[in-house]
């Protein structure tokens, strides 16, 4: 199966892998891994930290060899097409991850692709295996999902992580609450869509008010996908989280972010019980070894 968007699997499906995710960090030790000779490729056409490395990481720790496909010194510097990339490296490797800046590329090399393909973000829609690392988060701290009320905050129009994770809430009967910057709010067609399709309590507010919220997700004003970078850091500039915002919170509030942060969180909450982001980033390992195993097998 391909994973492209987080409305390509149903909650069956997401709870398999997460299942399976839980067994995969059980099983996270040296003497446990076998190798075969199966290949990851990772094709990245925009930044990545997290989910290239994690990617490498689950695959080398299941088993699997990667190949790491590098804009700068490949083809496409040739003028290669994005399509005839994806056509030869599906000849290399055995399932693909593809991160593109354009809406639809990872549908597109699915749909070209004789391989499995997962979609590691493409431009600002969807970024199916984040959402599957946010869910399995918040149900390790939490026990649950539904029923909680979570509250998502940052660029919602342009953030891919919120537009999958918006939707897998839903979904999940979860309560959320949307806030973000004036002109950074979540499009009225996937919020629609939520609603409809889960019958799925959605609120927004406009002031910073985080004191019924079990689980804060943050993420940052995505820069690259403004106009105008002036106006980013305009309101990069206005935005941010500090201990003193935090009065009022429940006490076993979380606080998540997909990461990177660039100025949004206050050092100080790095350090505080609320903040689970790097524990989030190392679920990363577990979650996608899961989603690579499930891929190849159905
Ligand atoms: C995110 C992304 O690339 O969308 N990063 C990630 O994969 N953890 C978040 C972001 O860039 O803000």
């Amino acid at each position: 199966m391909d994973l492209i968007s987080i409305r390509d699997v149903d909650k069956k499906t997401i709870e398999e892998i997460l299942d399976l995710a839980e067994k995969k960090e059980k099983v996270l030790k040296p003497h446990d891994l076998k190798k075969t000779n199966r290949v990851l490729a990772t094709l990245f056409f925009e930044p990545s930290t997290r989910t290239k490395l994690s990617f490498q990481t689950a695959a080398v720790r299941d088993g699997l060899d990667y190949i790491d496909f590098l804009t700068e010194t490949s083809s496409v510097k040739k003028g290669e097409s994005f399509i005839d990339t994806i056509k030869t490296v599906m000849g290399y490797s055995d399932v693909l991850v593809v991160r593109h800046p354009k809406e639809g590329s990872a549908r597109l090399a699915a749909a070209v692709s004789d391989k499995p393909v997962v979609n590691g973000g493409d431009g600002g829609n969807q970024h199916p295996t984040q959402t599957l690392i946010d869910l399995y988060t918040i149900r390790k701290y939490k026990g649950k999902i539904a029923g909680l009320n979570v509250t998502l905050m940052g660029d919602l129009k342009h953030a891919r992580t919120m537009h999958s994770l918006v939707y897998a809430l839903g979904m999940f009967g979860a309560h959320v609450t949307l806030m973000s910057p004036k002109g950074l709010e979540m499009s009225k067609e996937t919020v629609e869509e939520v609603k409809k399709k889960f019958n799925a309590k959605v609120e927004v507010k406009t002031e910073f008010d985080v004191s019924n919220a079990d689980v804060l997700y943050v993420c940052r004003i995505q820069a690259e996908r403004f106009a105008d970078p002036l106006e980013a850091k305009r309101v990069q500039e206005q935005f941010y989280i500090s201990m003193d915002n935090l009065k009022g919170a429940k006490n076993d509030l979380i606080i998540m972010h997909p990461l990177p942060k660039v100025n949004e969180i206050a050092p100080e909450i790095d350090n505080s019980k609320y903040a689970k982001y790097f524990e989030q980033a190392h679920n990363g390992v577990p979650v996608r070894m899961a989603v690579i195993d499930y891929v190849l097998s159905h």
